[in-house]
């Protein structure tokens, strides 16, 4: 049994689109009918996220733009103006999901301050600017929904793992605090929180080496893909979801129950 969306004509943005589940998302969006503003750093991969905008014959098939930003020193100017130029050319937005984020353990005892910034400026406060300029009117229409990227790691830490942990549990916190307020324009955001996805993140050796066999046996159902995340992001982004805001979602493949077994 498979379950499709129809995002036809509605425009989306997804920030970490160049790698992983941001790229699934995109992808998936985009196969769905959706226009998609795709931002990420690595332009390479972006133009390549590009070139599979799906091809067809209808008059104006959906497309994918990119835009290189690097989320930790983008201004919000420079949010604008992606913006702008996305909603000139495809019209204002349905909603926005924001995967950017990158792995580190930073000990407290050789603790890498620059580190753990960059892990909470990436995975945080981009997302908090990334949600500034994405529910303005003047970018979006009322009733969009925005999806933010937590982690598993956000409710159930381990050692090394403080900054990451912090972000991603910050996302989860400041997610209820956004649903209070962007509902003025019938907004709806949640949060998505994976357990062990293989993505390029898992190929960081400090990734890998965390995820022992121990960790990996933890997940009932196997370690997880893009297209399992992206799924419960595509739903939360339709009307399926019309009635769900503020929440965080587990999409663990059983790894919390797998840790009491
Ligand atoms: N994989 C997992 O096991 C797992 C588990 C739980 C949560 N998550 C979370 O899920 C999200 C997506 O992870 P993933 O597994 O898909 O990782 P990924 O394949 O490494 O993708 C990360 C994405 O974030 C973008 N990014 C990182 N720093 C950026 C910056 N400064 N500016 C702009 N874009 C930036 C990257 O773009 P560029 O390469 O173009 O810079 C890339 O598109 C992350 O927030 C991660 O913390 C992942």
């Amino acid at each position: 049994m498979s379950v499709t969306f129809d995002f036809k004509g509605k425009n989306f943005v997804v920030v970490g689109a160049s790698s992983g589940i941001g790229r699934q998302v995109a992808l998936e969006l985009s196969r769905s009918g959706a226009n998609v503003l795709a931002v990420g750093r690595n332009l390479e991969r972006l133009a390549e996220l590009r070139e599979s905008s799906p091809v067809s014959l209808i008059k104006h098939p959906p497309r994918i733009f990119t835009e290189q930003l690097d989320v930790m020193t983008a201004t919000a100017e420079d949010w604008s103006l992606a913006l702008e130029n996305f909603t000139s050319a495809v019209g204002r937005i349905n909603g926005g999901v924001y995967t950017a984020g990158i792995w580190g353990l930073t000990p407290l005892n050789s603790f890498d301050e620059s580190l753990a910034r960059n892990i909470f400026e990436t995975s945080f406060w981009g997302a908090v600017k990334f949600l500034q300029t994405t529910t303005r009117k003047k970018f979006s229409d009322g009733g969009a929904a925005f999806v933010l990227m937590s982690s598993i790691a956000g409710e159930f830490s381990g050692k090394s793992l403080f900054a990451y942990s912090a972000a991603k549990a910050a996302v989860q916190a400041a997610v209820k605090s956004f649903a209070a307020e962007i509902i003025r324009n019938k907004h709806r955001i949640n949060s998505v929180a994976p357990a062990l996805v293989k993505t390029e993140m898992m190929q960081n050796e400090m990734y890998a080496a965390t995820a022992s066999e121990e960790i990996i046996s933890r997940h009932l159902l196997g370690l997880g893909t893009a297209r399992d995340v992206a799924g419960v992001i595509l739903f939360l982004l339709s009307d399926r979801a019309s009635w769900i805001t503020g929440q965080n979602f587990f999409v663990d493949g059983g790894y919390i129950v797998g840790s009491y077994t």
